[in-house]
């Protein structure tokens, strides 16, 4: 039975789909006999106006997009996985008494309270229990809550239905960029930056896991000659989470994202920052199929990172 359903399995693909303010990304991953595989992927410019700070404003001309950016990559899947970002759109780890899986979702809308910029009734949450730790002899159990303004959310409902596609889940962009970005354990606390057009995620990564979220409201747009005001609110983020965890210290950050491709970027981040910066690449269990360019796919693997993770959900 297990060998079937393990043939079964091969050739089951994912689709990520990332709608950006410039570029809407998609990546489909599957498995096959030789591993996990990127087997396809596309990026087409986002319609003028369509998509701002991570709301969708204009659906039926995001959904027509990417009917376009996922046939010219022949992605035939119609279920698909799409992140939301934005400013109010968040990630981060609470610490709770240890209770039932099922109870926690409720505990958590009292905790959600104290971190979300919106009123906690028109948020979407979503929790995941991480682990469970014991802190000077009390239990506790460690949990991601995902948030996102329900009002943003179904702007991204309407968009897949009017490109015809169903989702299968909606992820917060930061989470997605982890999963694909994860760190060696090793690494200690990792910052992760989406150095998109018109915003700039960064999640603070200890062993694989987000422990928070931000969304900087400065991104790299045309061409980045200007990383001073960038790099000025990349060290605030940083030094926000160390005042709050002071075991804290960040070893390094990783870059994706369209801003990561121009060349140079990493060091002269690193200037600005005085943290060893990297520009991220595509995880190691990931194979490239032979269908793509290897050379032209690793040029636009930044960009692709969030499509990647989100595809990586359901086959990891
Ligand atoms: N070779 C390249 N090709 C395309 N874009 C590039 C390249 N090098 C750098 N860029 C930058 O990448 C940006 C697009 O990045 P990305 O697709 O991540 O943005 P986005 O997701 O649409 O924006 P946001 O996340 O702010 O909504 C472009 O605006 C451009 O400044
Ligand atoms: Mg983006």
């Amino acid at each position: 039975m297990r060998r079937l359903q393990h043939i079964f399995q091969i050739g089951a693909g994912a689709v990520g789909v990332d709608i950006g303010a410039r570029a809407i990304k998609v990546a489909e991953v599957r498995r096959t006999a030789k591993g996990i595989e990127l087997s396809r992927y596309g990026v087409a410019p986002t319609p003028a106006g369509a998509v701002q700070n991570g709301m969708i404003l204009d659906p039926d001309a995001a959904g027509a997009a990417i009917v376009g950016v996922l046939r010219e990559a022949g992605i035939r899947a119609r279920r698909v996985i799409v992140s939301v970002s934005g400013q109010h759109v968040l990630a981060r780890i609470l610490r709770l008494p240890p209770i039932p899986e099922d109870e926690v979702k409720q505990a958590v809308r009292w905790e959600a309270e104290k971190h979300l910029p919106f009123p906690v009734e028109e948020a979407v949450l979503d929790t995941q229990v991480v682990r469970e730790l014991s802190d000077d002899g009390r239990r506790q159990i460690e949990v991601l809550l995902a948030a996102a303004p329900e009002q943003l959310v179904q702007t991204y409902v309407e968009t897949l239905e009017a490109a015809g596609l169903t989702a299968d889940a909606i992820e917060v962009s930061a989470v997605a960029m982890v999963r694909a970005l994860a760190a060696p354990a090793a690494e200690g606390v990792v910052a992760m930056v989406n150095l998109g057009a018109s915003t700039t995620e960064v999640a603070i990564v200890r062993e694989a896991v987000p422990q928070m979220t931000r969304t900087i409201l400065e991104g790299v747009e045309g061409e980045a000659a200007t990383l001073e005001a960038l790099g000025l609110q990349l060290r605030r983020s940083i030094d926000f989470y160390r005042a709050q965890d002071e075991s804290g210290q960040i070893t390094r950050i990783m870059l994706c994202g369209g801003g990561a491709r121009f060349p140079g970027i990493d060091r002269r981040l690193a200037q600005e920052l005085d943290v060893p910066v990297t520009v991220g690449a595509l995880p190691d269990v990931l194979l490239i199929s032979h269908r793509l360019d290897t050379a032209t796919t690793a040029d636009v693997a930044p960009q692709l990172m969030t499509a990647i993770g989100l595809a990586l959900r359901t086959i990891l």
